[in-house]
């Protein structure tokens, strides 16, 4: 059966990082907000000219514009594709929406692995960070790094690019929004039994093979 799971962490946890593992590993689809919302600023549709300046501050989107990008993702996909929302639902006015937007496809929600971390390292993550400018695989400067130096483990590319809002001062305000309107949808999805907590200041590879373990079991 197709799961529907939910990647929860504030910035740098390795929510994309686990995703993208996921995709590779196990077919599912990635549903990342962020990533919509980078191409539609990318792009320079209405939605991008409204989300910039929003994204570059640290602050979130209006709950309508994600909502709307996750109804229309949703609709794409058949019904035997698993889903890994990410960064996505991030206010209780999203996780609302989620359950009716899963139900209007047929889908249910199975579970939200919520990735626990130590803020301090975070920085320190999302600073390092950079991705593949072809195929969007991310990668760390010291944590995960191309397995040849310059080249793409996945495509071979040579060009990689940095997000313009993994500045330390975007982080602080992305963590400040993540502990202010993320964290309290957390015991939300406690109360329905949903809650599977994995330690993500493990290495990435014993972060893995952690989910692994929810999502068999
Ligand atoms: P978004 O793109 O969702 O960013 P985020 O939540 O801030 O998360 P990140 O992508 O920064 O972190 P991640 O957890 O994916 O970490 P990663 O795996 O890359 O959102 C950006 C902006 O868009 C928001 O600020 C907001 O404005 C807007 N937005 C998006 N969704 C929205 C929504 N639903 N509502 C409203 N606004 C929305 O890992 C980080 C680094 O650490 C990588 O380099 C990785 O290699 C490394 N790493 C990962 N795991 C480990 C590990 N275990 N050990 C060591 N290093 C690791």
């Amino acid at each position: 059966m197709a799961l529907n799971i939910i990647l929860l962490g504030p910035p740098g946890a390795g929510k994309g990082t686990q995703a993208a593992r996921l995709v590779e590993e196990a077919g599912m689809v990635q549903l990342s907000t962020g990533d919509m919302l980078r191409a539609a600023v990318k792009a320079g549709t209405p939605i991008g000219l409204q989300a910039k300046a929003v994204m570059e501050s640290g602050a979130l989107v209006s709950d309508e514009i994600v909502n709307a990008l996750i109804d229309e993702n949703l609709a794409a996909l058949s019904p035997d594709q698993g889903v890994i929302f990410d960064g996505y639902p991030r206010t209780a006015g999203q996780a609302e929406s989620l359950d009716g937007l899963l139900a209007g496809h047929g889908r249910k929600l199975d579970r939200v692995i919520e990735l626990a971390v130590d803020e301090d390292a975070l920085v320190d993550r999302i600073t390092g960070r950079f991705s593949c400018a072809q195929c969007s695989t991310p990668y760390h400067d010291r944590y995960n790094r191309p397995e040849v130096g310059g080249v793409c483990d996945l495509c071979g590319s040579n060009e990689f690019k940095r997000r313009p809002d993994d500045n330390e001062e975007t982080v602080r305000t992305r963590m400040a929004e993540y502990r202010a309107k993320t964290a309290p949808i957390l015991p939300l999805y406690d109360t329905r039994g949903l809650v599977a907590r994995v330690d993500g200041m493990a290495p990435i590879e014993e972060v893995g093979a952690a989910i692994d373990r929810i999502l068999a079991g």
